[in-house]
């Protein structure tokens, strides 16, 4: 490379960030204090949030502005990318409000309205609202319902507000649809933002970078050269305080009908034809789409559910789920699940897509692998007792971010001895600068109205329906008992069984 030339090149995506007003319902929970502040105040830090915006919490606990402030602030010290900033916090924070209201009372959203109408009026700000719904999902129909009946779904200038909302969007297909119209009723599709975090993650974003800004890769990613697809998304943590929730969905709803299926579609989805959202996002549809359903018994075959037992985590001891507060002593809820996948079109027939994922497993490791296909019988490989391994890129989102491709290679030496290598990138090696948290990136782009990144309704339906019908498969032929794993271990013998059964193995990880 000349001197001066620079590789880099900037793709332009979408609109400018615009001016706004950010209305967060459930603005002293979790969600806003772990995540959304936070992550706005580093989009400040950044200088990627306009000079112009505010940010109003709505909730039930009774706070003043100084009071919000002071919890947002505390999230930021604990939860935020970046240090505090004593300066640039007191810009942010003069910024921020609080209105006290309950989500089903119609005052509070005439309240809103004319707190926001002052705010804005003191800020010279447009009537530009996004509402945030950081909210448990059975909210979405009052608040939609309220910001209609208080005439909030436009601003008095004409502007459209925009709403987000935090997965499950239900939890089968009939609730997800449900949820669908109301919303819909209310708003234009292009005013929701369904979010799935995952989504937001540089990692995850990199995925269509690495397939379609290379040229090495897209001739080999077919059906032809691919022996099968690993994803794991195996966590380290339990469900916490979260019972009251994980009791009613379970690692197939929580993680497998978003994010999971999500990472699924960005592997195998066709070239989109531009970056446009809809064009992108038809091409994650498409993907949908073409999975092969699980049906009836198929269920025993393909899908494997587990729950963990007592076990060992770093050291420490940790009960069993039936065993956590809030958990009914004989729970069917599953905190593990294995699939095996198809896609039925061209370019993957016959490919299986095996993912896992679950709590209490060994580590906190999210991990796509595409394995190629072996080298013929001949040669290096011709050796039956010892066959070489094959090809594998592994995607690794998190943590330790980065790729790596195992190839084979000869040891130094006067004999051939061929054995496995591997070509790593890591972010954290090549990049000085920390990758921004999922939320930034997502709320940006709200801002923006870019929606590239979130769901779409149809993709949404089209998951679930095809999740339902794995969740009735089990209803009416899954076993009586679930099998266990111990905490702390890769997941019960039976997900060993299901890959071992095509003669394939999990990945160590
Ligand atoms: C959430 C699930 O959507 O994603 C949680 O509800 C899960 O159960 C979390 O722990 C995982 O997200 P991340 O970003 O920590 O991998």
């Amino acid at each position: 490379m000349e001197k001066g030339d620079d590789p880099t090149s900037e793709i332009e995506q979408g609109a400018a960030v615009q001016p706004c007003t950010l209305v967060i319902f459930g603005g002293s929970g979790d969600l806003a204090r772990r995540k959304l502040i936070p992550a706005l105040y580093n989009l400040l830090l950044d200088g990627t949030l306009l000079p112009n915006y505010a940010i109003l919490g709505i909730g039930r606990t009774g706070l003043r502005d100084k009071e919000f402030r002071a919890i947002c602030r505390e999230g930021v010290l604990k939860y935020s990318r970046q240090t505090l900033d004593e300066g640039k916090w007191a810009g942010f924070e003069r910024r921020l409000f609080y209105l006290p209201g309950g989500i089903d009372h119609l005052k509070t959203y005439h309240d809103i309205k004319t707190h926001a109408e002052k705010i804005e009026g003191q800020l010279q700000l447009p009537h530009n609202r996004i509402f945030y719904l950081a909210t448990p999902p059975t909210s979405i129909v009052a608040v939609a319902n309220g910001i209609e009946q208080a005439g909030l779904v436009k601003g008095a200038d004409g502007l459209p507000a925009k709403i987000i909302v935090e997965k499950p969007i239900g939890r089968d297909l009939i609730s997800a649809q449900e949820i669908n119209t109301v919303l819909g009723k209310v708003f234009h599709e292009s005013q929701i933002f369904r979010i799935d975090h995952y989504l937001g993650k540089e990692t995850v974003q990199n995925l269509l970078v690495l397939r379609f800004a290379n040229g090495i890769f897209e001739p080999l990613w077919n059906h032809k050269y691919i022996d099968h697809v690993q994803i794991t998304v195996s966590e380290e943590e339990g469900i916490g305080t979260r019972a009251a929730y994980y009791e009613e969905a379970g690692a197939l709803r929580d993680m497998v009908q978003n994010h999971i299926l999500q990472l699924l579609c960005l592997v195998a989805m066709e070239p989109p034809w531009s970056l446009d959202p809809d064009v992108v996002r038809d091409a994650r549809l498409e993907v949908l789409q073409s999975l092969r359903p699980i049906t009836g018994v198929q269920v025993n075959e393909n899908t494997v559910r587990a729950q963990y037992s007592p076990g060992v985590i770093n050291g420490r001891e940790v009960p069993g789920y039936r065993r956590e507060p809030g958990v009914k002593p004989d729970s069917q809820i599953e905190t593990f699940v294995a699939l095996k996948i198809f896609i039925d079109n061209w370019r993957w027939a016959g490919v299986p897509f095996y993912i896992r994922t679950g709590k209490y497993m060994p580590k906190r490791a999210t991990e796509i692998a595409v394995q190629f296909k072996d080298v013929p019988p001949v040669l290096f490989n011709a050796n039956r007792d010892a066959p070489l391994l094959p090809n594998v890129l592994s995607m690794r989102i998190q943590p330790k971010e980065g790729f790596s491709l195992q190839i084979m290679s000869k040891e130094p030496g006067s004999k051939v001895l061929v054995r496995p290598v591997s070509m790593d990138f890591q972010y954290g090696n090549t990049y000085s600068l920390a990758s921004p948290e999922a939320y930034e990136r997502l709320l940006l782009d709200v801002m923006s109205g870019d929606a590239t990144l979130f769901m779409r309704r149809d993709a949404v339906e089209v998951a679930w329906a095809w999740i339902t019908d794995i969740l009735e498969g089990w209803q009416k032929h899954g076993t009586k008992w679930l099998p266990e794993y111990y905490a702390g271990t890769w997941g019960p013998i039976e997900a060993d069984r299901m890959i071992e059964s095509d003669r394939r193995k999990w990945r160590t990880l």
